[in-house]
């Protein structure tokens, strides 16, 4: 009950934002230290537990997304400090390294780059392929393993995986220096605990220096539903802790395996660091603004007609205070300076964790994680992703007539529109109207 109560508090915080689609002035943003998101929204094909802002790879839309891209950068300038770079997606790799470059050349030009991560599936990540990106700067591997069994993955729609292919992705990419994370999913159809189990086993055998175990989450714009309840796949996450502590591994938060401290982690860092993002339906927040960038068709119209619009919402002081709660939370270890810091309420629901025995001194017991882990899926699962969400935008009715009147013009090829030659099919459009990381 007390769990209930404080679970909900917490969810209500990240669940209550209401976005504006409107236009936006991005000179108006002070920079000093900050993160910087790329979105690259293509995949070979699109997995039905994916929730996030893409579309089936086509090379001519993939050509104008990368000038658009350039010219957001180039636009919009980046100021201050870059403590990190993210490229995620989508499938990031289904870009040429010259075409990464491309992008963090018109970086460059504007800020000093740090801790350069990325993320792709382990089939495109070859040996040539690693050698190149690595001479362009990155240091940070993510590669989406999922699951190694061949009908849980036919099931949602992804390629087979292929172990022998990934034991050398992460041998080569280890000795050209870079550091590796795989990511898990537990709790995906037609997946039993026994099959979760032996992909742990047998990623921890082949070695990368971090090992994310997410819970599958039902996230809107997710196409399949998940056969397990949410205490069964913490359970997992439990037995995974086991497992993987035999092959070396630290616990670093409720979700994520390491054996060291230099991996970014979406699910931790986006909460607490001002970020940009560049790139359709991207995510920014930076003080006390958060913004989205617009879907694919009008992010690739506004930056043809110099438009600057996104969603964009206003992130209180309360709701910051929220968010550094849960983050604390998140890595199972308190920060006394920061809680001192936070306000009376969220201190109140401190004490209910405490007297719940979830939380002792400042850690998260071993009953507190499932509090902790049922959080984190809670608020991802209800977090108001702007894009398809009338509920999320103050006025929906009119972005989405901006955005039919878009797709229609992209679709009709109208002359001296440049997106015209664009292949003129809804394939080529569609399911675009799904979240980029937050
Ligand atoms: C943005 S995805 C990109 C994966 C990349 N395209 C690949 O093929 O490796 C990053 C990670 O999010 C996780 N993810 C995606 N959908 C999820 C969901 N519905 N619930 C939990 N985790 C999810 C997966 O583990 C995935 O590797």
């Amino acid at each position: 009950m007390l769990n209930r109560i404080a679970n909900r508090f917490l969810a209500n915080s990240f669940s209550k934002i209401m976005f504006e689609y409107t236009d936006v002035n991005w000179e108006d943003i002070d920079t000093e230290h900050v993160g910087i998101y790329i979105h690259v929204p293509f995949c070979e094909q699109l997995c039905a537990f994916c929730p996030f802002h893409k579309v089936v790879y086509r090379k001519e839309l993939k050509d104008l997304y990368l000038k658009a891209i350039e010219k957001e950068i180039h636009q919009r300038g980046v100021t201050g400090e870059v403590e990190w770079v993210y490229i995620g997606g989508g499938t990031p790799n289904l870009l040429k390294p010259s075409e990464i470059g491309r992008i963090l050349g018109a970086l460059r030009r504007h800020v000093d780059l740090a801790s350069i991560g990325m993320e792709g599936n382990p089939l495109q990540f070859t040996s040539e392929y690693l050698q190149a990106i690595q001479e362009l700067g990155v240091e940070k591997l993510s590669t989406g393993v999922e699951s190694l069994k061949p009908d849980t993955l036919q099931h949602v729609n992804r390629a087979k995986a292929d172990e022998a292919h990934i034991q050398s992705l992460v041998n080569h990419a280890k000795d050209l220096g870079f550091t590796v994370n795989v990511d898990l999913m537990v709790g995906l159809p037609k997946q039993s605990s026994d099959d979760f189990l032996y992909d742990v086993d047998s990623v921890g055998k082949i070695n990368p220096q971090q090992i994310t175990t997410y819970p599958f989450m039902e996230i809107p714009g997710v196409r399949v539903a998940p056969e397990m309840s949410s205490r069964r796949m913490f359970d997992l996450i439990e037995a995974a802790d086991n497992i993987l502590s035999g092959h070396g591994y630290f616990r670093e938060n409720v979700w994520v395996f390491s054996k060291t401290k230099k991996i970014y982690d979406s699910a931790r860092d986006e909460l607490v660091i001002d970020y940009l993002g560049f790139g359709a339906a991207a995510f920014s927040k930076v003080g006390g603004l958060q913004r989205v960038n617009p879907p694919l068709p009008l992010y690739l119209d506004m930056l043809q007609n110099g438009k600057v619009q996104a969603f964009q919402t206003t992130v209180d002081e309360k709701s910051e205070h929220w968010r550094r709660f849960a983050h604390e939370l998140y890595n199972l270890d308190l920060d006394a300076e920061i809680i001192q810091k936070l306000p009376r309420s969220i201190k109140f629901v401190l004490s209910l964790l405490r007297f719940a025995g979830n939380v002792k001194e400042n850690h998260v017991t071993e009953k507190g994680r499932f509090f902790v882990h049922d959080l984190t899926k809670t608020v991802v699962e209800s977090l108001p992703f702007p894009v398809n969400n009338p509920k999320a935008v103050l006025n929906y009715e009119e972005y989405e007539h901006r955005l039919d009147t878009t797709q229609a013009l992209l679709l009709k090829g109208e002359p001296n529109n440049e997106f015209a030659e664009s292949p003129r099919t809804q394939q080529l459009l569609g399911d675009s109207s799904q979240p980029s990381k937050c």
